[in-house]
């Protein structure tokens, strides 16, 4: 018994990007999907019941935040995460090595695992590739990552290559702590910074252990956009084609796309949530920061082009007012409008694959959310 099985269902003729299935335990996702991003066993201000509206088909959370509230043993006795927070659909949790880098100051990093500190006690803790897989047994996700580093950028050559080479004997050790295979699918995460051979060698070692899916990590970490996508173009083609790719923690609508065409099937980020609590919204020609004063007096809807339960019944007008008081509220319609949003991109970007013509919709969806300016 296999957890997780890729269905490839046709690659666009005009951009060789894939359009497939993904079945696990918990349903089937299409792909390429993104998911909303759900770290607190929550996807912030939105229930489930909301998700399943705006179309949600898989959401994401994190190992490291529920490790430390309430604690795996919790959620575990609850009867696993899906049931402690009422989705029945697909979950993928991080494994909690990107956030023990991105959160905590203090770490220091050992073969055996990374020490570092709580971020919000200051209390010293420990992590291994066998504790991140314990952990994740325990919540039941259907798509468990391996415990990996996710270095910064830039890394010198010969950082990276020590943490390429860590990472993958770390892989390693997350395969043989992984006790639930039959109902969790581990994914590998390719690691190697912007170097070529790194990624290749990463991509390698990964494919040899054979892993149900693969994720490209140590993107989106503040290098240019260009330097991304030249990543993408030489990492992906080591990756098989039979199993489902993962690029980690993108969601910019420009750069969903140039994944997509890259041979990217899966996607997550907290960018539609966290910029909506800030009150600025994604729209069809362009982000909206509704707080505005020139949308005090609009009374259209935060997208003239949406069909949102959003947009079909509140105004830019009401919406920056509740914002504007920190009304939950307000943050609750434009998280909605916000996963919505992306959520329809890419529902569009399958059917473009379906007809072969991803790059005219790229063209077409750039023009109009102003990516084609200089
Ligand atoms: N989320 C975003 N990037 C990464 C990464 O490189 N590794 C992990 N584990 N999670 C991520
Ligand atoms: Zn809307």
């Amino acid at each position: 018994m296999v957890a997780i099985r890729y269905e490839h269902i046709k690659t666009c003729r005009q951009s060789g990007a894939r359009l497939g299935k993904v079945h696990t335990p918990h349903g089937t996702f299409e792909t390429p999907i993104f998911m909303p991003v759900g770290t607190l066993a929550t996807v912030k201000t939105m229930s489930p019941e909301e998700l399943k509206e705006i179309g949600s088909q898989i959401i994401l959370s994190n190992t490291y935040h529920l490790w430390l509230r309430p604690g795996h043993d919790i959620v575990k006795e609850a009867g696993g995460l899906h049931k402690f927070m009422n989705w029945d659909r697909p979950i993928l949790t991080d494994s909690g090595g990107f956030q023990v880098f991105s959160l905590s100051a203090l770490r220091k990093i050992e073969e055996e695992g990374v020490h570092f500190r709580n971020h919000l006690s200051g209390e010293k803790l420990f992590l291994s590739p066998e504790g991140a897989m314990e952990i994740q047994n325990a919540l039941g996700s259907d798509i468990m990552m391996a415990f990996d580093e996710c270095p910064p950028y830039p890394a010198t050559y010969e950082y990276m290559l020590k943490s390429v080479e860590r990472t993958s004997r770390w892989a390693e050790r997350c395969l043989e702590g992984h006790k639930r295979p039959e109902d969790q699918g581990l994914f590998g995460i390719v690691q190697g910074g912007e170097y070529e051979d790194l990624r290749k060698k990463s991509a390698e070692d990964l494919v040899s252990l054979d892993f149900p899916g693969y994720a490209v990590g140590g993107l989106s970490v503040g290098e240019p956009k260009d330097v991304m996508n030249r990543v993408l173009e030489f990492t992906t083609p080591h990756l098989p084609h039979d199993k489902p790719r993962y690029l980690m923690g993108v969601g910019s609508p420009d750069a969903l796309i140039d994944g997509t065409i890259r041979g990217i099937d899966m996607f997550d980020c907290v960018l539609p949530t966290r910029i909506a609590r800030n009150g600025t919204c994604m729209t069809s020609s362009g982000r909206l920061v509704v707080r505005n004063a020139k949308y005090a007096k609009d009374y259209r809807p935060l997208d003239e082009k949406c069909d949102c339960h959003v947009c079909k019944n509140y105004t830019r007008a009401y919406i920056r007012h509740l914002v504007k008081c920190d009304e939950t509220f307000g943050f609750r319609l434009t998280s909605y409008h916000n996963l919505y949003f992306l959520l329809k991109l890419m529902e569009q970007v399958r059917e473009a694959i379906r007809q072969d013509r991803l790059l005219d919709f790229k063209e077409e969806f750039f023009e109009m959310y102003g990516l084609n300016k200089p």
